[in-house]
């Protein structure tokens, strides 16, 4: 046991079930860079107190280059007793360079260590969410520019409630999307704290210099409690929860496109590339892409869920629960990957048919515009949304649709209704009028594009 880093005090040998069931390497070797970086820092700042010479500490950070070379080029060897990254790094460097290579850990220990390796680690890949959510708004954007001019069912409670402009519903989803992106930026600043020099638990005993260290790092701040610093994983919680959001968006936007999609609706049709078949029936073509979308969002979820389990009964300072928190990070990333990949290219390959939306329409859904005619008239809306109501009810009688009322059945309602109620049934001049700010008249809907096009610039 003397190879093992801690293994000073052992005399027995770890027993093979609890090795395996003790290891992270399988899974955080992918922060072998992040790792690599905080060492070679780590090194520089204990040249700077004085613990080690200019030159281990040049040998060090050329040897973790070496290390980093080796993992970058897929030939790092891991040997048995390589427990995590970070004894498999140091133990490589001290076969590569020798002796300086033990004067590396002074005053660290592997908990700031870890802590500080997973916050490079997701600092790096938060700007791949960023990017690929922006490429996704951009994307929606440009379909809501174009394809401005179609119109379809705007549901509640999935029953036809008002028309609505397609590109409104797009733009109704970049809005959440734009909040996911302020969100994790927002989250990013607690991300961005550097738990170095905490040591085991109580602190540095060098005077290293924290805040070159966390400048060196190009970390924002330093931690302010050492045994806050190694236990806390708040920056973790907040990033599944960040994620938990994410997916609750996009899970709702494959549900619409799944529905949609249905010969029922017939308003899109999904690219083949993002669709299967049947082995059975020879007719299928199903919206696999969405539902994964929808599906996987259940697994993120759950890793959330998973990991409040793991952190609520964790005493004080590091505990070895707290490895839990990479599988559950590191599932939630590349899964968001995969989600935000899939959205994209379903998005930007996604067919529509106008002609169908349109057809989707009927009088009906502008009951509430007949109640509006007599507001505009000065009739109290709730007097006129009973008289809207009973022309409705005199066309269910009557068996016939909404429009085809004759201006003497609208006048049996209500003597307010003059020859131009029958002008009232054009979906174009319905959806117009809701041009306030945020509605899905054409001006608004272009007003919205420009207010995001704004922001996007800003990013
Ligand atoms: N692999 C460990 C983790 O991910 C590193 C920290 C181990 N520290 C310790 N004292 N055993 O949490």
């Amino acid at each position: 046991e003397g190879s093992k880093l801690w293994g000073g005090r052992f005399t027995g040998a770890t027993d093979p079930v609890m090795e395996r069931f003790n290891q992270s390497l399988t899974y955080d070797r992918r922060m072998w860079a992040a790792d690599i970086r905080g060492s070679q820092a780590y090194a520089r700042c204990i040249r700077s107190a004085g613990l080690i010479t200019e030159q281990e500490c040049q040998a060090i950070v050329v040897g973790l280059k070496k290390v980093g070379d080796e993992w970058e080029q897929g030939v790092f060897e891991v040997k048995p007793g390589d427990e995590d990254i970070h004894t498999a790094n140091e133990r490589r460097l001290k076969e590569l360079i020798g002796e300086p290579a033990g004067k590396l850990h002074t005053g660290r220990s592997r908990n700031d260590q870890v802590a500080t390796d997973t916050r490079l680690w997701l600092q790096d890949h938060m700007q791949n969410m960023k990017a690929f959510l922006l490429q996704i708004i951009q994307v929606m954007m440009g379909r809501a520019q174009s394809e401005m001019s179609v119109l379809l069912p705007g549901y509640t409670h999935l029953q036809r409630a008002q028309p609505i402009r397609w590109s409104h519903w797009i733009l109704s989803y970049c809005w959440m999307l734009q909040r996911d992106f302020t969100r994790l930026s927002e989250l990013g600043a607690r991300v961005n704290v550097c738990p170095l020099g905490s040591g085991a638990l109580a602190g540095n005993p060098f005077s290293v210099d924290r805040h070159a260290l966390a400048t060196d790092l190009g970390f924002e701040s330093i931690s302010h409690n050492s045994l806050d610093a190694v236990s806390d994983r708040d920056f973790i919680v907040e990033f599944l929860s960040w994620a938990n959001l994410l997916c609750i968006h996009l899970s709702r936007w494959a549900e619409d496109l799944i529905l949609y999609s249905s010969k029922e609706f017939g308003f899109v049709m999904l690219s083949d590339a993002y669709s299967t078949g049947s082995s059975l029936m020879p007719q299928k073509k199903n919206a696999d892409s969405l539902e994964l979308i929808r599906g996987k969002c259940g697994r993120v979820f759950g890793h959330y869920c998973g990991f409040l389990m793991t952190m609520k009964g964790v005493p004080s300072t590091y505990n070895k629960d707290l490895q839990e928190d990479k599988e559950a990070l590191f599932d939630v990333y590349d899964t968001l990957e995969g989600i935000l990949q899939v959205a994209n290219g379903v998005i930007a390959t996604l067919k529509i048919d106008s002609a169908k939306m349109r057809a989707a329409l009927s009088p009906d859904m502008l009951a509430t515009d007949l109640a509006y005619y007599m507001v505009r008239r000065g009739i109290a809306f709730r007097t006129a949304h009973g008289l809207s109501g009973a022309c409705v009810a005199l066309a269910e009688k009557k068996e016939c649709s909404l429009d085809k009322l004759t201006l003497e059945d609208f006048k049996s309602v209500s003597p307010h209704f003059e020859a131009d109620i029958l002008q009232i049934w054009n979906y174009e001049t319905s959806v117009d009028q809701y041009s306030v700010y945020g509605g899905t008249g054409q001006t608004s809907v272009e007003r919205q594009i420009h207010n995001l096009q704004q922001w996007l610039d800003t990013q």
